[in-house]
């Protein structure tokens, strides 16, 4: 069926596979979107991001990348106000692609009463009538397309907005080879290209009625709970994730129980993950593989951990939408979480 032109297109009326085709043409857009100048600050001693759902995914990439090489440590807050860590020092940035969402827009009302320094990256809606008002800094992105679905837009003006502080998320040479390997994927994941010779049509159809479980390490961690968000969304299908070696703590004793067979385990690899990271995978899979329903591996691309991060988290989209179709579902309406919005009145 994902080889059938006419099955596809019936199963994704609303065209999400040609949102996903258009993620690197997305991504280079995006490199260059102006953020608007910040007030003249000192380094901030910490950064806040307030964003939910795929906004938010956009400001895990970022801490991500951050992780190893920024002293400034980046918090990414999901949920109402704004943490205690936002006092004095801290600069808030507002992440919302709507620009609609309730505690987003309550993150940034609580920024303004603490008087914090903002910025702000959206599409529009109220967060974006508040920065012209307001005259707070503002990125504004493409709109026309779902947030989750959005994520080069979102990542890299946010990128940008904290590299005008000399917080160096990451370098132009990580964004250009991380261009390069999505543009790469996209010939390799899309449509046209058959599932013999297709990775995510593969993987989808190995998943097919499991549940998927996915695992990364340190590194890709973020990006394993990017994927289970990507299958909830687009699959509307239940899944797991997490990261080692916290697992190996913890959920892998649910592993050998029968249960496991219902569930595919997918493990996001990454050539430059530690020794002790690759061995801790092996005997991981040495303990559960036989348990599990299957076990699949994914091999992040490239060399800069954005080109890492990115190549995964691309897969992860496509086999996330194929999966979608295979299960009957329209892999762009997300009904339950509107309904939920309008039921809140937000
Ligand atoms: C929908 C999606 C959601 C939204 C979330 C917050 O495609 O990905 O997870 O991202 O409901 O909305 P925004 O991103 O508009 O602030």
């Amino acid at each position: 069926m994902l080889d059938d032109r006419a099955a596809l297109a019936a199963a994704d009326p609303h065209g999400a596979r040609a949102v996903l085709a258009a993620f690197p043409a997305q991504c280079r857009t995006a490199v260059d979107i102006e953020t608007g100048a910040l007030p003249p600050m000192k380094r901030p001693r910490v950064v806040v991001v307030a964003g939910m759902g795929g906004s938010a995914a956009a400001a895990d990439l970022v801490a991500a990348c951050a992780a190893d090489r920024v002293e400034v440590p980046i918090v990414v807050h999901r949920g109402y106000g704004l943490p205690s860590v936002a006092w004095d020092g801290a600069l808030v940035v507002a992440v919302s692609y709507s620009g609609n969402t309730a505690e987003v827009l309550s993150a940034v009302e609580t920024a303004q009463v603490r008087r914090l320094p903002l910025a702000i990256v959206t599409a529009g809606g109220a967060l974006g009538a508040l920065a012209k008002q307001r005259n707070v800094p503002c990125a504004l992105v493409p709109d026309g397309i779902m947030p989750r679905m959005a994520l080069g837009s979102l990542f890299f003006p946010l990128a940008r907005l904290l590299r005008a502080l000399d917080l160096d998320v990451v370098s132009s040479a990580e964004i250009e080879e991380a261009l390069t390997v999505v543009d790469a994927l996209a010939a390799e994941l899309g449509p046209e290209r058959p599932s013999a010779d297709n990775e995510a049509k593969r993987l989808a159809a190995t998943i097919g009625a499991r549940w998927p479980a996915v695992y990364g390490g340190p590194v890709t961690g973020p990006v394993a709970y990017r994927w289970k968000t990507d299958f909830e969304e687009n699959a509307k299908a239940f899944a797991l994730a997490g990261a080692l070696p916290e697992m190996n703590h913890n959920t892998i004793e649910a592993w050998r129980t029968s249960r496991a067979r219902d569930l595919q385990l997918i493990l996001l690899r990454d050539e430059h993950e530690a020794p002790e990271i690759k061995r801790r995978f092996d005997v991981l899979r040495q303990l559960v593989g036989a348990s599990a329903g299957g076990v699949s591996e994914c091999q992040a691309r490239g060399q800069g951990v954005l080109a890492r991060l990115l190549s995964l988290t691309y897969l992860g989209q496509w086999t996330s939408v194929y999966l979608a179709v295979l299960r009957g579902v329209d892999p762009w309406t997300i009904p339950t979480l509107d309904a939920m919005k309008r039921l809140l009145g937000s």
